[in-house]
């Protein structure tokens, strides 16, 4: 047995991740044997699994946990119609996934979505408009802009009106966009380094039309673009991209966002590529040599609908574990095998009701635990 121990903390959370993740260590006990890895896994709770078990969406015991680890798999958290008494700053979404991409700095959210060919009748674009086809890396900036500037609150305004009217009372909510020269000089190196592997162009979305911060944002990008000649880099607004998405997605390699933009921006760009439940993403912070500590996990929210029914895709957790084993770990060899596992089992014709249509002759319409079985078996 190797005797580098990789330790790896996985926080399945709420909705379908307790049932996605299960998929994932399935697959990764099977690439642990295949690659002659020692991998140590352990599970912790996070989210509202969190909140029951120890009254934090981010426990203190699962963040410590986090910390020993190499690197963290992610599930999904947060249940919008959960127990409304839970106060907004200690729901899972601010208090658990935003607490933890600040906590280890995770700037760089990498999110590729490529629609396979075999599942090019699930998009839902027509196939002319689907041209070359859909390859797009969506590079996100994951902890400034709008989601982290400060002041964010809601106050409440009391207005005096003028001669004998009651003074008006309402609320005020205020969020602030701010990004700074070197936030967005280094998610910029992330794009650029990124198209390098790719078609070598980079697409960056702001709104330097109207705020501040894209003329910054436009104004930087363009100075570390110069570093990187035989790039080639094309701004738009973020308006204009989300309907270029649509017209010709195939325009587009490596798509530069802001956080709030690149958050709307990754899910269009999914639902263009077959299903939510197929995206996985890497939440990395600063290279330590050849290896980065990161957070993987699924585009995709917790699906509280067909949560605990066997029917979510577990691919795009599968998917997070192969970029885990890439970016993390260096272990291309293995995050490849499942690359091509999934590819397999899609080609086979293995749907989860996502990308399942009636209308395909070869298709087969399985469970999550049937999905993670065939990638597990093709491995
Ligand atoms: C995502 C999610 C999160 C985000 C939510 C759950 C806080 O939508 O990772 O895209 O907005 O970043
Ligand atoms: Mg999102």
């Amino acid at each position: 047995m190797n005797v580098n121990v990789l330790k790896i903390a996985a926080l399945a959370g709420d909705g379908i991740g307790p049932e996605v993740m299960r998929e994932a260590i399935q697959v990764l006990r099977v690439v642990e044997k295949k690659f002659n890895l020692n991998l140590q896994i352990t599970e912790a709770p996070v989210g509202w699994a969190g909140l029951d078990a120890a009254g934090e969406a981010l426990p203190k015991a699962t963040l410590a946990l986090c910390k020993a680890s190499d690197a963290i798999l992610f599930g999904s958290v947060g249940l919008p119609d959960r127990d409304p008494t839970v106060p907004k700053e200690k729901r899972p979404e601010r208090a658990a996934l935003l607490r933890l991409r600040k906590e280890f700095n995770l700037y760089a959210n990498l999110r590729p979505v490529k629609l396979p060919a075999a599942l090019a009748h699930v998009c839902p674009l027509r196939p002319e408009r689907q041209g070359k086809g859909i390859d797009i890396l969506v590079v996100r900036e994951l902890t400034a802009g709008l989601y982290f500037g400060k002041p964010k609150k809601t106050e409440e305004v009391i207005e005096a009106q003028a001669g004998p009217h009651q003074p008006r009372r309402f609320h005020r909510a205020v969020d602030t966009m701010v990004t700074t020269t070197p936030e967005i000089e280094r998610i910029a190196h992330v794009a650029f380094r990124a198209a390098q592997t790719r078609r070598h162009k980079v697409t960056s979305i702001d709104k330097a039309n109207v705020l501040e911060n894209g003329v910054l944002w436009r104004d930087v990008v363009t100075q570390v673009g110069k570093k990187y000649p035989e790039i080639a880099l094309q701004h738009m607004f973020v308006d204009n991209g989300a309907m270029q998405l649509l017209l010709r997605p195939d325009q587009f390699d490596v798509l530069l966002c802001e956080n709030t933009f690149g958050d709307i921006l990754s899910d269009e760009a999914a639902a263009l590529a077959g299903s939510l439940g197929m995206l996985p993403s890497a939440s990395l912070g600063e290279a330590q040599g050849m290896k980065t500590f990161g957070l993987f996990e699924p585009a995709g929210g917790t699906a509280p609908d067909i949560a605990g029914k066997n029917l979510a895709n577990p691919i795009a957790q599968i998917l997070s574990a192969a970029l885990m084993l890439h970016y993390s770990f260096g272990l291309d060899d293995a995050a490849n095998a499942i690359h091509q596992a999934v590819a397999k089992v899609i080609d086979a014709g293995y749907r989860t009701g996502d990308i399942y249509t009636a209308a395909e002759p070869k298709a087969r319409k399985v469970s999550t635990t049937e999905m993670g079985a065939a990638i597990a078996a093709a491995l």
